[in-house]
C-alpha cells in the first residue's frame, strides 16, 4: 500500500515535472532567481499532497459538545464556579432525541433504588431515567436501545437490564471478560443516540451517579461523524456479547477500523464557534481496530505534547497491574510523567480521590512522584486528595460519596476518559476516551479552557486536600 502510494507520486510527480519544467522555460525569459523559489514552492507542497490524500480526511465536521457533570449533593463550590449540564438533563435530553436508536455501552445498573440497599431519595433522578427506557417498550414509535454490558455478577445482578430486556423495552447481551482476557470488565460508559448524538464519560447506569458520585463527561450533539466512530466501538462491543462463543478477530474487520487517530484527527468545528481536532482511543489493544490510537498510547501522547503543565483527575493511580494472580510494576503512565517533569519542566499536578475504600498504599506511589519536586528546583509534581464531603446520611449510602472523574487537561489537550490509571484498565478491561486538541483557531474558552476550569474549581476547593 505504502509502496504503491510511493510509485503514483513518482509517477505524477515526473509528469508534473515536465510540465513544470515548460513553466521554467517561459520563466527563463524573465529572471532564473525566480523560478529557483518558484519550483522550489510547488515541489513541497505536491509531495505533501500525494502522500497523505489517501487515508486523511480533511473536511471539517460540525459538532455541539459540552462538558457536563454530576455534582453530589451537599458538595458546594462557590457562586462564581464554573456550571455545566447535570449528567441527568444530558441523559435525559439524549432520551428526548431519540427517535430511532440508543445504543448503551455499560458496566453494571443499578438505576433503581431498590437496587441498593439503602432508602434514600436521591435514587429518583436514576428511576426517571430507568422509567423512561423501561416506557420504550410500551411506545408505539419504539425505538431500537440495544444495551451491551458487563456479566452480570453476585455483586452487580444487574436486575435492571434484566427488566428491560423481559418488558421488550430492549435488547441486553453481556461480555464475559474474564473468558477473553482472564479478567477485566466492560468499563465503557457510553450512550450513542441515533448515530447522531453520544454521552461518554465517568458516569456508571446508577442512580448514585446522578446525585452521590462525582462524575464529568461529554455530551455530542449533531455530531455525526464522531457518533458513527464511536459507534464502530459499541459494535464490536455488540459482536462480543451477541455470541458467547465468538472469538475475538486477529485482525477487525474494515468496518470497525477509523480514519481518525492521534496522528490524523478528526477535524471538528465545535459549537458553530472553533476549531478543535479530535479523535476517539479505546482499550484494551485486542479491541483496538485498524486506525484506532490505543488509550494508553492516546494519554502517553497527551503528556508528552504538553509544553506547561498537565493536570491529572482520576479516581485511582498506581503504576501497577493490581488484579490477577500477581501483582505486576506498570511503569508507563509514571514514566511519562517523571519524563516530562524531569526534562522538560512541565508543571504536573495530580487531584486523586480518597474514599473509605481507597488502598493507603497508593500514597507511597503518589509520594514518590510529588517527591521529585524537593530533588530537582525545577520539577514541579503536585498531588492532592479530592474528599467528596458528606453527612451521617450519605455516609449510609454505600459505594456513594466519591469523585468519580477520569479526566487530564493540558496546555494543549482536553482527555476525558473513563478508566482509572491502573495498568488493568489498559490491558484486560475496555474503556473508551475522547482527545480533543486546541487549533491554532481554537476559542480563548475552548472546551479544553473549560475543563482546565473545572479542574481548577477543584484543586483550590475546600475538598482538595494537601499530600505529604
Ligand atoms: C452545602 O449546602 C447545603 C445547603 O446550604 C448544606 O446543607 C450543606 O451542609 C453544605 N455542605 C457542606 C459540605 O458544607
Ligand atoms: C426525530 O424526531 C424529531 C422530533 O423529536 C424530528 O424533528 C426529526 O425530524 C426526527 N428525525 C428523524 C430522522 O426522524
Ligand atoms: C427501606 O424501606 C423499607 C420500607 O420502608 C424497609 O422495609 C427496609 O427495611 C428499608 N431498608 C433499609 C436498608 O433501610
Ligand atoms: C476504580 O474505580 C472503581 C469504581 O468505578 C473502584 O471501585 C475501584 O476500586 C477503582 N480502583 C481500582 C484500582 O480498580
Amino acid at each position: 500500500m505504502q509502496q504503491k502510494l510511493l510509485e503514483d507520486d513518482d509517477v505524477e510527480y515526473a509528469s508534473y515535472r515536465q510540465r513544470n519544467n515548460t513553466t521554467a522555460l517561459l520563466m527563463l525569459l524573465l529572471t532564473t532567481s525566480c523560478l529557483l523559489l518558484f519550483w522550489t514552492a510547488c515541489r513541497g507542497q505536491k509531495e505533501v499532497l500525494l502522500r497523505t490524500e489517501a487515508m486523511r480526511d480533511d473536511n471539517i465536521y460540525n459538532c455541539d459538545l459540552q462538558l457536563v457533570e454530576s455534582i453530589p449533593i451537599g458538595l458546594n463550590y462557590s457562586a462564581k464556579s464554573p456550571k455545566f449540564l447535570s449528567t441527568f438533563d444530558a441523559w435525559k435530553l439524549l432520551l428526548d432525541k431519540a427517535n430511532k436508536s440508543l445504543d448503551l455501552g455499560s458496566f453494571y445498573w443499578s438505576l433503581r433504588g431498590e437496587d441498593v440497599n439503602c432508602n434514600d431519595s436521591s435514587a429518583a433522578l436514576g428511576e426517571e431515567i430507568f422509567s423512561r427506557l423501561l416506557q420504550n417498550a410500551n411506545n408505539q414509535d419504539n425505538i431500537n436501545i440495544r444495551i451491551a454490558q458487563s456479566e452480570p455478577s453476585d455483586i452487580s445482578p444487574n436486575l435492571d437490564t434484566k427488566l428491560l430486556a423481559n418488558y421488550g423495552a430492549a435488547k441486553v447481551v453481556s461480555i464475559n471478560f474474564p473468558k477473553y482476557f482472564g479478567g477485566g470488565v466492560l468499563h465503557t460508559k457510553l450512550w450513542i443516540v441515533d448515530n447522531q448524538h453520544f454521552y461518554l464519560g465517568s458516569a456508571n447506569m446508577d442512580w448514585r451517579s446522578l446525585t452521590q458520585v462525582k462524575e464529568l463527561g461529554v455530551l455530542a450533539q449533531n455530531c455525526p461523524q464522531l457518533a458513527s466512530d464511536v459507534a464502530k466501538i459499541f459494535k464490536a462491543y455488540w459482536y462480543l456479547g451477541s455470541d458467547t462463543n465468538a472469538p475475538i478477530p486477529h485482525k477487525w474487520p474494515y468496518e470497525y477500523s477509523t480514519n481518525y487517530n492521534d496522528q490524523q484527527p478528526m477535524h471538528l468545528n465545535l459549537n458553530m464557534a472553533y476549531a478543535m481536532n479530535g479523535y476517539i482511543s479505546n482499550s484494551p489493544p485486542p479491541l483496538t481496530a485498524d486506525g484506532r490510537t490505543h488509550d494508553l498510547d492516546a494519554i502517553i501522547k497527551t503528556i508528552e505534547n504538553a509544553m506547561d503543565f498537565v493536570y491529572i483527575a482520576v479516581m485511582d493511580y498506581f503504576p501497577l497491574i493490581i488484579y490477577g494472580p500477581k501483582q505486576r510494576f506498570w511503569p508507563y503512565i509514571d514514566n511519562a510523567l517523571r519524563e516530562a517533569a524531569v526534562e522538560r519542566g512541565v508543571a504536573i499536578k495530580m487531584l486523586i480521590s480518597w474514599w473509605k475504600h481507597s488502598d493507603p498504599s497508593e500514597d507511597n506511589f503518589l509520594r514518590s512522584l510529588q517527591d521529585l519536586s524537593m530533588e530537582r528546583k525545577h520539577v514541579d509534581i503536585q498531588v492532592r486528595r479530592f474528599i467528596v464531603p458528606m453527612d451521617p446520611d450519605q455516609a449510609r449510602i454505600p459505594f456513594g460519596r466519591v469523585n468519580h472523574n477520569k479526566y487530564m487537561v493540558t496546555d494543549r489537550i482536553a482527555y476525558i476518559g473513563t478508566s482509572n490509571w491502573s495498568g488493568d484498565y489498559f490491558t484486560d478491561t475496555a474503556g473508551i476516551a475522547l482527545v480533543l486538541k486546541d487549533t491554532l483557531a481554537s476559542a480563548k474558552n475552548s472546551l479544553r479552557q473549560e475543563l482546565q476550569n473545572i479542574f481548577e474549581r477543584d484543586w483550590n476547593s475546600p475538598y482538595a486536600h494537601k499530600f505529604s
